[in-house]
C-alpha cells in the first residue's frame, strides 16, 4: 500500500472534484451527529474533513465509526467534494474506511498539558498543529538557506563532529573517549574546517549539528543545535555582514512565500516579518556599550560581553535585526582578526534579532597572520600542537577570510515568534533533557 495521494495534493487542486480517492492517515478527531459522522483525517501534509452519511457509505464503516479514536491509523476511500468554507477548500464524501491500527488512550488530548509532560511525550507532541507548524517552518528555513548558498556557487563542505581541538573556548566542551586513551571533543563549530574549505574552494558552507556543554537554562540555549556556517576567502567584515543580511532577507522571504498557513497557525503576524528587508542597521560595540551603560539591567560595563537582557535592549531600538560589530579582543575567540586601527577591538559581528530573540548570528574576519595567531593560541591557553594543521592555512597562501555561524533554532524561534528554542528542533537536548 504505497501512498499515491496526499491531502496537500487535494488542497493544491491536483485532483478534480468528484474523483474517487484513497487516503492514508491518522484520526485527528471524530464526532457523530445522528445520521452524519465527521472524521478529521490528518496525513502529515494536511488535515481534511471526511463526512460519512448513513446510507451514503458502506454500512460496516458507519457502524464501526466509534472505533476511530484519536491517532488511530486508517485508510479512507471517498470522493473529493468542494467545501468553500473548509480550510483547504475541499472535503471528502466518505465511502468507506479500514482501520490499520487502533490507538487506545492517546496521551495527548486537546486539553492543556504542562510543558514537562509534553516534552516527555515529544515523539507524539510533534503530531500536534503548533509543533507541526514550527518544524515545517524550520525545514523551510534550512531548505532556503541551503538554496541561497547553492545558487551562489558555494560548496557544501561537511566538517567532522569528533574534533581534537576546541574552536569556541574550552569551558563548554563535551569530551568523549576516542580509542586508546585519546580524547576527542564534540564540535562546537565547523568554522576552522570551513576555513580550510574556503582556501580550497573559495566559498563553502558547513552545515551540521554543534555541541556546547553550556549549563545555561535559558530559552535560547540548547546543548546540541544546528549551525550553518559559510566561509569565504578574500572576504572582509563588511562583505561578511552583507552576506549575512542578504541570507536572512532571503530566508524570511521564502518563509513568507511558502509557509503562510503555518505562520497563521502560530498566530505570527506576517507584517512584522515583511519589514525584514536588507540592509540592516550596524552599530559598533562602543556605541552599543554607551547605550547599555545607561540602560542595562544587568550591570553592564564597557568591555563586557552582552547578557540576554542587554541584547534585548539593543535590539528594541530597531525593527529590523541589528549588527553589533567590533567586539573587544579580550572577550572574543583566538581566531578573530584584530581591528588594524585599534587592536583592542576585533573585526567581529553579531546579528541580534528583534523582539528579544537575541543573537542569531556570530562571525567575523579571521586572523591571517601566523605570528598573531600563535600568540593568541598561547594567550588563550590552547595547545598549539593540535592547531598545527590550522596554522598551515596561514603558512600556505594565507589570505583574508570571513564567515559566520547561523543558529538554526534561534532563527526558527524568532521567525515563528516562539518563546523557547526547545520547540524549534525535533528532539531538543538541554541541560536536564536527554530523552526521548
Ligand atoms: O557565536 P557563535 O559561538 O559562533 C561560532 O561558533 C563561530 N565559530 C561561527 C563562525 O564564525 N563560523 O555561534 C554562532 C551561533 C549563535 O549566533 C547562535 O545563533 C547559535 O550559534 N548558538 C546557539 N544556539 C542554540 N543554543 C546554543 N547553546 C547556542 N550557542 C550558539
Ligand atoms: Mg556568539
Amino acid at each position: 500500500m504505497n501512498p499515491t495521494l496526499y491531502i496537500e495534493d487535494i488542497f493544491k487542486g491536483k485532483v478534480p472534484s468528484g474523483e474517487e480517492v484513497t487516503l492514508n492517515g491518522w484520526v485527528y478527531n471524530s464526532r457523530s451527529s445522528g445520521k452524519v459522522k465527521f472524521l478529521m483525517l490528518r496525513d502529515g501534509t494536511g488535515t481534511i474533513q471526511c463526512v460519512f452519511f448513513k446510507g451514503g457509505c458502506e454500512e460496516e464503516s458507519f457502524l464501526n465509526f466509534d472505533k476511530l479514536t484519536q491517532e488511530t491509523s486508517v485508510t479512507v476511500k471517498g470522493k473529493i467534494a468542494p467545501a468553500p468554507k473548509a480550510p483547504g477548500g475541499f472535503e471528502i464524501s466518505g465511502l468507506s474506511f479500514s482501520i490499520v491500527s487502533e490507538a487506545k488512550d492517546y496521551p495527548i488530548s486537546p486539553k492543556e498539558h504542562g510543558p514537562a509532560f509534553l516534552q516527555d511525550h515529544r515523539h507524539l507532541w510533534i503530531r500536534s498543529k503548533r509543533q507541526h507548524a514550527i518544524l515545517r517552518i524550520r525545514s523551510e528555513i534550512i531548505h532556503s538557506a541551503r538554496k541561497f548558498f547553492d545558487d551562489r556557487g558555494f560548496v557544501c563542505f561537511d566538517a567532522p563532529i569528533f574534533t581534537p581541538n576546541a574552536c569556541e573556548g574550552t569551558t563548554n566542551l563535551f569530551e568523549v573517549n576516542y580509542f586508546d586513551d585519546a580524547k576527542a571533543y564534540l564540535t562546537q563549530s565547523g568554522q576552522l574546517y570551513g576555513e580550510a574549505g574556503a582556501k580550497a574552494f573559495g566559498k563553502v558552507y558547513v552545515f551540521g549539528p554543534t555541541f556546547r556543554a553550556e549549563k545555561s537554562k535559558t530559552r535560547r540555549h540548547l546543548t546540541e543545535f544546528w549551525m550553518l556556517e559559510p566561509e569565504v576567502a578574500f572576504m572582509d567584515l563588511e562583505g561578511d555582514m552583507k552576506l549575512a543580511e542578504d541570507m536572512i532577507g532571503y530566508i524570511v522571504e521564502s518563509v513568507l512565500k511558502n509557509r503562510r498557513t503555518e505562520l497563521q497557525d502560530l498566530e505570527r503576524d506576517p507584517a512584522i516579518l515583511e519589514k525584514i528587508i536588507p540592509p540592516f542597521p550596524r552599530i559598533h560595540y562602543k556605541e552599543a556599550a554607551e547605550i547599555l551603560e545607561k540602560e542595562s539591567k544587568d550591570n553592564f560595563k564597557k568591555g563586557m560581553d552582552f547578557g540576554g537582557g542587554d541584547e534585548t535592549i539593543l535590539a528594541s531600538k530597531f525593527d529590523k535585526p541589528v549588527f553589533v560589530h567590533g567586539f573587544p579582543t579580550a572577550i572574543k575567540a583566538f581566531y578573530m582578526k584584530e581591528d588594524p586601527s585599534d587592536p583592542q577591538y576585533t573585526c567581529s559581528m553579531d546579528l541580534l534579532a528583534p523582539e528579544g530573540y537575541g543573537e542569531i548570528i556570530g562571525g567575523g574576519q579571521r586572523e591571517e597572520s601566523i605570528e598573531v595567531l600563535l600568540k593568541k593560541i598561547n594567550e588563550h591557553g590552547l595547545d598549539p600542537k593540535v592547531f598545527d594543521w590550522y596554522l598551515d592555512l596561514r603558512r600556505y597562501g594565507s589570505s583574508p577570510s570571513a564567515g559566520f555561524g547561523l543558529g538554526i533554532e534561534r532563527l526558527t524561534a524568532w521567525i515563528c515568534g516562539v518563546e523557547h528554542v526547545r520547540e524549534c528542533i525535533p528532539f531538543p537536548r538541554m541541560l536536564y533533557r536527554l530523552s526521548p
